[in-house]
């Protein structure tokens, strides 16, 4: 992959790019699109697919993450994307007596609310691998989805503080035409868990309801009591988080107003879904 890119390099040609751990869903694809759009018709838009181990817990859901690598190939195919870069764990990840692999990129301050309080060492794993991919597809542009929202500011962090170079574009989330965020994990909702996922959707609609309707701004407390009030009616769904932040920062904020930014994280059954928006 390395030696393509810079061969690609030598050329002139611009490189976008668009990480994914596969199972694409056409949130991906309009990260593809985005990506075209960046380099134009004569770049090269590299797709990567590897579902990273470093950035599951040992309880999480590393296993049984859903695969489909054929229908993946032909996705990339239909939304224009040049080159599918499909890397083993044995070439991510050398394992072996003499050179155990043993070297992490971690951001310190990002990382550490909202996610990075139940997925300690979630982030470690996700900067990890997106430097090394950088390292490896070396592109002047990277795509990255809004649904993950800190996930795109600590990679923006990263790439800022440890001078990648490389243009970051955050694309907006994509959703099911009732609400629900696009995301390969929806996969394992049973049908009444289906149902009940759209609590997510729905506690982001009252959130900016209520905030635009305020005179003043509101008490983050009792708006995160209501919105768990409100989601866990529901008999499968138990929040994880609600927080609300400033969008660029990610600090908490204790006062919620228009522009600050709501996110959440509900397991509905086994499943743990997230998703975020702007109280606009
Ligand atoms: O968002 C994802 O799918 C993953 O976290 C990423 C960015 C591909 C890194 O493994």
């Amino acid at each position: 992959m390395q030696k393509l890119a810079l061969q690609w390099k030598r050329q002139g040609t611009r490189i976008g790019f668009v990480p994914t751990m596969g199972y694409l869903h056409e949130g991906h694809l309009s990260l593809v699109h985005r990506a075209r759009k960046a380099v134009g018709a004569r770049g090269q838009v590299v797709v990567s697919i590897y579902v990273n181990p470093t950035q599951f817990a040992p309880h999480e859901d590393l296993a049984k993450y859903p695969r489909d690598l054929d229908r993946d190939r032909k996705l990339c195919a239909e939304a224009g994307a040049d080159c599918l870069f499909v890397p083993h764990d044995t070439d991510m990840y050398p394992a072996g007596q003499a050179a155990p692999y043993s070297t992490y990129v971690v951001e310190e301050r990002l990382s550490q609310g909202l996610e990075g309080v139940s997925r300690p060492t979630h982030f470690r794993g996700v900067t990890t691998i997106v430097a090394k991919l950088f390292n490896l597809v070396l592109p002047e542009v990277a795509v990255f989805g809004a649904k993950d929202w800190q996930q795109a500011a600590v990679i923006q962090k990263m790439v800022a503080d440890l001078n990648f170079p490389v243009e970051i574009i955050v694309a907006p989330t994509l959703r099911e035409p009732d609400g629900l965020a696009m995301s390969s994990r929806n996969k394992y909702l049973s049908e009444a868990e289906r149902r009940q996922a759209l609590a997510l959707h729905q506690a982001l609609a009252t959130a900016r309801e209520q905030v635009r309707q305020a005179a003043e701004p509101l008490p983050a407390g009792r708006l995160r009591q209501q919105l768990r009030r409100q989601i866990e009616k529901n008999a499968d769904a138990r929040v994880d988080y609600v927080e609300f932040f400033d969008p660029v920062t990610l600090a908490p904020v204790r006062q919620v107003k228009l522009g600050d930014h709501l996110a959440l994280a509900v397991r509905v059954g086994k499943t743990r879904l997230i998703d975020n928006g702007s109280l606009r």
